[in-house]
């Protein structure tokens, strides 16, 4: 089985920059990549962040941190992600992006080394194809915040080897994630279910059923679940929900799975969630309040 020592992430965004994080304390050595330095290096500020932030809890020693902060190495090229045995992707949720990168990456890495996707609906067995070798290609999806959520969904093409996959459970297992194996199929299995219902929240709020407060307040108190539709979709991403909501919709041909016409506005606004400080709520002063 290939053994991995260093692992490439390839994205420093949030999904990237989490990976990156709990592979670094669990011992690996990590090469974060991105399109340039300073947007790999703004990723690993990032990690110093949350790592600095558990040390001042005292959930952490600052030792650990330190460890794990000097294991991570920004990059804004991708030729040293030869030295890696895993390279997980987490870029953009766009296909195109998605195969420029396994063409290029893929060409790089050692015989045995394992290409896998964080993506988070696009099916993987197609995904293989911009790949050099199908059989060491696979899906891992972690979930955000990375170092908080204990899942990840690990989705098998239908040319992924068996050695791949029980690499990535094992892999998966040293930083302390649970598995779920989840077949081939668009949105896998979590997406699959958590895509329509902030879809529909956004259905809700655009046919005025209630206003943003009250349709997180009701599914929050109604149905225990810790954040309300609406600020889960603003914490995932809006362009990447908008992205889930297309691929569920183009390859299922299912109408049920059409983006609600207020998430297509707010990605045409640039107004993406947390990242961009707007979205459904406005994020820029102390406490979030609704744009709407
Ligand atoms: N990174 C690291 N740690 C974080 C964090 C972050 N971004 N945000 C919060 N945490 C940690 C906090 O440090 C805290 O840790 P301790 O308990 O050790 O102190 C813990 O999480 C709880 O945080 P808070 O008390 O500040 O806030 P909270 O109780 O409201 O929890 C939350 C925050 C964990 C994000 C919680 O609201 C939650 O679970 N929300 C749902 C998240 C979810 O559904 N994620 C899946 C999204 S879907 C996805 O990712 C897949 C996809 O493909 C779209």
């Amino acid at each position: 089985m290939t053994d991995i020592r260093t692992v490439g992430v390839i994205g420093a965004g949030q999904m990237g920059a989490g990976i990156a994080q709990v592979a670094a304390q669990a011992g690996y050595e990590v090469i974060l990549s991105d399109i340039d330095l300073p947007r790999a290096q703004k990723g690993r500020d990032s990690i110093i962040r949350q790592l600095g932030r558990a040390v001042e809890k005292g959930k952490l020693a600052q030792a650990d941190a330190d460890a794990a902060i000097a294991r991570i190495t920004p990059v804004g090229e991708i030729a040293p992600l030869a030295a890696c045995q895993l390279v997980i992707e987490a870029a953009t949720e766009r296909e195109e992006i998605k195969r420029a990168i396994f063409g290029n990456v893929g060409a790089l890495l050692a015989p045995d080394a394992i290409l896998a996707s964080n993506t988070s609906s696009i099916p993987i067995t197609r995904l293989a194809q911009a790949a050099p070798d199908a059989s060491r290609f696979v899906g891992v999806h972690f979930f955000n915040p990375v170092p908080v959520m204990a899942l990840v969904e690990v989705i098998r093409g239908l040319a992924t080897s068996a050695e791949t996959v029980t690499a990535v459970e094992a892999f998966a297992a040293s930083l302390g994630k649970q598995v779920v194996h989840a077949f081939d199929a668009p949105g896998f299995v979590v997406n699959r279910i958590l895509l329509p219902m902030l879809n529909e929240a956004m259905f809700a709020l655009g046919e005025g059923v209630g206003s943003v407060t009250d349709i997180d307040k009701g599914v929050m108190l109604g149905l225990n679940h810790p954040m309300g539709p609406l600020t889960l979709a603003d914490f995932v991403g809006l362009d990447t929900c908008l992205e889930i909501c297309k691929v569920l919709q183009d390859t299922t041909g299912d109408p049920k799975y059409r983006p609600a016409p207020l998430l297509v506005k707010y990605v045409e606004a640039g107004w993406l969630g947390r990242k961009t400080g707007k979205g459904f709520y406005d994020y820029s002063g102390a406490e979030p309040v609704p744009t709407r």
